[in-house]
């Protein structure tokens, strides 16, 4: 097989903006478009070439902007289509790109397609989602079938007007477009894609990408006896015709030589994700699969305790997502550990313990810069933001996501106190509004993303730690966290064969302390040695003629130890 000429997503490295809680400009407690063009400059100095922008459409924002209204229109609380377009040139100007969120697997209830769908049966646009008649069960009308909705509940929601069902595989208030019918996908590359891609966007990310296509629709198998609803995953992701609508989509996406990361869940076979990401396929440039961040998920997300994962278990989910680059030479793979449906990486992975955040922050730093594929970086994760605290109140939860599971647990346990406080305990670990809450800018009113004359109060409460972790301080300070990030992206870009295309050998899978493996690329060889433990380690080098130490998380020299949640990179010869 012939491996394709390089293309310059492989070398990206992305930096996610949520818009959100990026830079609230106007003062209105909400992060906006003319907040990031204040900060790009910020963002370049990172050593990022790409910036991701989350949904920044208009949109009643019933799940944060994955619910959209007007694909061709700005959320006018972010500003306009005009502030979106100077956004991108400015962008362009130092150098970098920019990629957008492409949600088309559902919109908003309120996008004028489905009040269309839903005004009556015969309407011409009915077809444009899934409508279904109800089954009855001795006598009482019961849902198509029994899918569990990814945020809780059934996937189907009667609508009493036409007395039919429809599909949402989130919220009620997003009802799954229909893929199936080809007018349909047309309206969809016209309006999510070629609208924005006309306005010189480089790129999509492609929201939820495996679930176009639905299969039979069959029940799903009971994998909890206690509910009604189960989980069907495995039914609606990765479907008989995925293949055929991606490749229809990528005749567009080509026409404009743009990117695509495909977000892939559900999807643990890499025979599978293969299928999307070789590029003889002609379907997806790379998808972000869950192996890595599903790693101590219950079998409902939130059903489980903190750390619940061993650290062999973590190694393997990496290893597998490397291993994509030598199954298939023209594959390709990305290296990821937050993004806004994520806790953040150090309270997750390492410790947020006062005393090692800033290490565990580092260190998880050098393991990503020394994996292949594409590097996506979150907001905050360049600083070592962690979780906010357990002594937060439930009401600072705003993600539907999280508040839906501990409506869940209250009604399931009859309000059961130690029920309620293990899934409060879960959500303190995993919960994606960890990741949502403003950004750390300064040690200002407001930690600096709300003008300090603001009246409002930021949409979620500012973290309490913006005096010893934010992005100013750590701006002037090469030993911080920030510091640390621009010292590894560049040594990645100096390293960049080996580093992001080279081929990964895990070499001691079981250790429960260590994650040590090698990158190898042509004459060139890297060993990476990671301490993901809290105490000092004794480390094994491999036999060899010479090794140089290229860099310490730490800043230690070459000894034979390593201090608690330290890492290395040893150039071998
Ligand atoms: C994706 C998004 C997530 C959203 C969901 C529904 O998983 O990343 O934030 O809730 O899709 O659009
Ligand atoms: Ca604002």
């Amino acid at each position: 097989m012939t491996i394709p000429p390089r293309k310059w997503w492989k070398d990206a490295i992305i930096y996610q903006i949520y818009p959100a809680s990026f830079k609230d400009s106007n003062g209105d407690g909400v992060g906006d478009l003319n907040g990031i063009l204040s900060e790009l400059d910020y963002i370049h100095s990172i050593g990022v070439n790409t910036i991701w922008i989350c949904p920044m459409y208009d949109s009643p924002q019933v799940d944060m902007g994955y619910d959209i209204r007007d694909y061709e229109k700005v959320y006018p609380p972010y500003g306009t289509n005009e502030d979106m377009e100077r956004l991108i040139g400015e962008i362009h100007k130092r150098g970098m790109r920019v990629v957008l969120d492409l949600v088309v697997n559902h919109t908003s209830d309120q996008h004028a397609w489905f009040r269309e769908s839903r005004s009556s049966k015969d309407n011409p646009k009915r077809d444009w989602y899934i409508w279904r008649p109800a089954r009855y069960v001795d006598g009482k009308r019961v849902p198509p079938n029994n899918w569990l909705g990814n945020f809780g509940g059934s996937v189907w929601q009667w609508d009493d007007l036409t007395q039919e069902y429809y599909l949402h595989l989130f919220c009620p208030e997003q009802p799954d477009l229909n893929w199936e019918n080809s007018a349909t996908r047309q309206a969809i590359y016209k309006s999510a894609m070629e609208f924005w891609l006309e306005r010189g966007v480089d790129g999509f990310r492609v929201d939820t990408v495996n679930m176009y296509s639905k299969g039979d629709m069959s029940d799903a198998p009971i994998t909890d006896p206690g509910s009604e609803w189960q989980f069907a995953g495995y039914q609606y992701c990765n479907g008989p015709r995925m293949a055929e609508f991606l490749r229809e989509m990528n005749e567009v996406l080509e026409r404009y030589d743009a990117m695509t990361v495909g977000e892939c869940p559900h999807t643990p076979d890499m025979e599978r994700v293969l299928q999307y990401v070789s590029a003889k396929a002609k379907q997806l440039n790379m998808v972000f699969q869950f192996d890595v961040v599903d790693i101590g998920h219950g079998p409902y997300k939130f059903q489980t305790t903190p750390k619940n994962y061993t650290l062999p278990s973590f190694k393997r989910a990496i290893a597998s997502t490397q291993s994509l680059l030598r199954r298939a030479p023209d594959a390709w793979t990305t290296v990821f550990l937050e993004n806004h449906d994520q806790a953040r990486s150090i309270s997750r992975f390492t410790s947020d313990a006062p005393q090692h955040r800033v290490a565990g922050g580092k260190l998880l730093s050098l393991m990503m810069c020394a994996l292949s594929g594409t590097l996506f970086l979150y907001q905050g994760q360049e600083l070592g933001m962690i979780n906010f605290p357990e002594r937060w109140d439930m009401s600072e939860y705003k993600d539907i996501d999280s508040t839906n599971y501990y409506k869940m647990v209250a009604e399931r346990s009859n309000n059961d106190p130690e029920a309620l406080a293990a899934a409060k305990k879960s959500l303190q670990h995993l919960a994606r509004d960890h990741a949502r809450v403003p950004m750390s800018w300064a040690d200002a009113p407001f930690n600096g993303f709300s003008p300090p004359e603001s009246t409002s109060t930021p949409w979620m409460r500012p973290l309490e730690d913006a005096a010893t972790c934010n992005a100013r301080q750590q701006a002037g300070d090469k030993d911080s966290v920030l510091g640390f990030w621009k010292k590894m992206l560049a040594l990645r870009r100096a390293h960049n064969d080996l580093f992001v295309h080279g081929e990964f050998d895990d070499l001691d899978v079981e250790s429960e302390e260590l994650f040590v493996f090698t990158k190898t690329w042509r004459g060139e060889k890297a060993l990476v040695m990671c301490n993901f433990t809290d105490k000092v380690v004794q480390m094994e080098v491999p036999d060899v003629s010479k090794r140089e130490l290229l860099v310490s998380s730490l800043g230690r020299g070459d000894e034979e130890n390593l201090e608690a949640w330290e890492g290395r990179v040893y150039l071998l010869a």
